[in-house]
């Protein structure tokens, strides 16, 4: 058995705008949580004292929700409380976690439950990629990293000799065994049940990353599964095409760059700790020449969207970075 909560608010007390709010309301919890008006057992529907004109049990049994008991009471006048609010607790048979569904005036209500999305998009080693760990971390929500999929994709390519050409990597990435797991709070890429976080960060599966995801049926599919992954839960993405493409209607967009000396030096530097010798000019060229591949491809290149912020990190800390964006989400939430 599952208890489900849900709230939303009406406009004005009559019935009409009732009928429609708890319509929409218990439409969507029993979409949201796959229900059949068959597994729902009873509705316990609950009005602010300001709703007069209606029965919200009414309103439910005409909407369809009329084989399961049904109950409506008025709430006490509480000083301060959110006017014209119908809530309710729908109890429905079957397992899992109950999502709660809190619509109109009322999502504000339980902001904790409010989906959002941040996308960062940018050049390689502008910094993105920390920074998206970082947030994450502040607002406790999921961080994925979209580049460790069209790297799995070229790393899938490079180990099996396909060529780089659509037609060759079709039925490749139609077969794709590609899962993004989280373990410890980090990402893991795992390919053909082979975790490969480190082996994709390779310089050679970098360039051949870019190269890739030109590539329509790479696109298609990476973008399917990260819209899927971003569709669960609250969180931050990074990537080249997130703002533009892959979540449009994202609440929160921000371009991430720095020149490309400095983002040599950023990747040179991680390749260091790594163990890799590095050597810059060559890093910065290599830089350049993802950079050209990345931004003129005919498919989603990288740009930033229009209503992404330009973040010029060349002159910021990675602290200075996170406190930045962080300030300008807690302006707009
Ligand atoms: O961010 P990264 O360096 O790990 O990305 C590797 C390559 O994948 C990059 O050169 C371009 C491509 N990419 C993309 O086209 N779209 C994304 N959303 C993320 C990465």
């Amino acid at each position: 058995m599952r208890a489900i909560r849900g709230a939303t608010t009406v406009s004005c007390d009559c019935a009409e705008e009732i009928r429609s709010a708890v319509g929409e309301l218990l439409c969507k919890i029993k979409e949201e949580n796959s229900l059949s008006y068959s597994d729902i057992v009873c509705i316990l529907l609950s009005n602010t004292s300001d709703i007069v004109s209606f029965y919200p049990a009414k309103a439910a049994r005409e909407a369809g929700f009329s084989s399961c008991a049904l109950y409506s009471s008025a709430e006490p006048e509480i000083a301060g409380a959110l006017p014209l609010c119908i809530r309710v607790m729908v109890l429905a048979e079957g397992e899992g976690a109950a999502k709660h569904v809190y619509l109109r005036g009322a999502a504000n209500l339980r902001k904790d439950l409010k989906k959002f999305a941040i996308a960062l998009d940018g050049p390689s080693g502008s910094g993105k990629s920390t920074v998206a760990k970082r947030l994450a971390e502040e607002f406790d929500i999921l961080y994925l990293d979209t580049g460790a999929m069209y790297r799995a994709c070229a790393l899938k390519a490079l180990s099996t000799g396909c060529a780089f050409e659509e037609k060759a990597l079709e039925p490749l990435i139609g077969a794709l065994d590609l899962r993004i797991l989280y373990r410890d709070g980090r990402q893991h890429t795992v390919l053909d049940g082979k975790d490969v976080s480190e082996e994709i960060r390779r310089p050679e599966v970098s360039m051949a990353a870019s190269k890739i995801s030109a590539f329509a049926c790479v696109r298609k599919k990476m973008v399917e599964m990260q819209r899927k992954i971003a569709a669960e839960q609250s969180c931050v993405l990074d990537g080249r095409d997130i703002g533009t493409a892959v979540l449009p209607d994202a609440e929160f967009k921000f371009f991430i760059t720095a020149d490309s000396a400095t983002r040599a030096k950023r990747r040179g530097r991680e390749l260091e700790e790594k163990g890799y010798a590095v050597d810059y000019e060559r890093l910065r060229e290599e830089i350049e020449e993802r950079d050209r591949n990345d931004s003129t491809r005919k498919i989603s290149p990288l740009r930033r969207a229009d209503d992404a912020e330009l973040v010029d990190t060349s002159a910021m800390t990675i602290d200075e970075v996170v406190a930045y964006i962080k300030k300008k989400i807690q302006e707009k939430v």
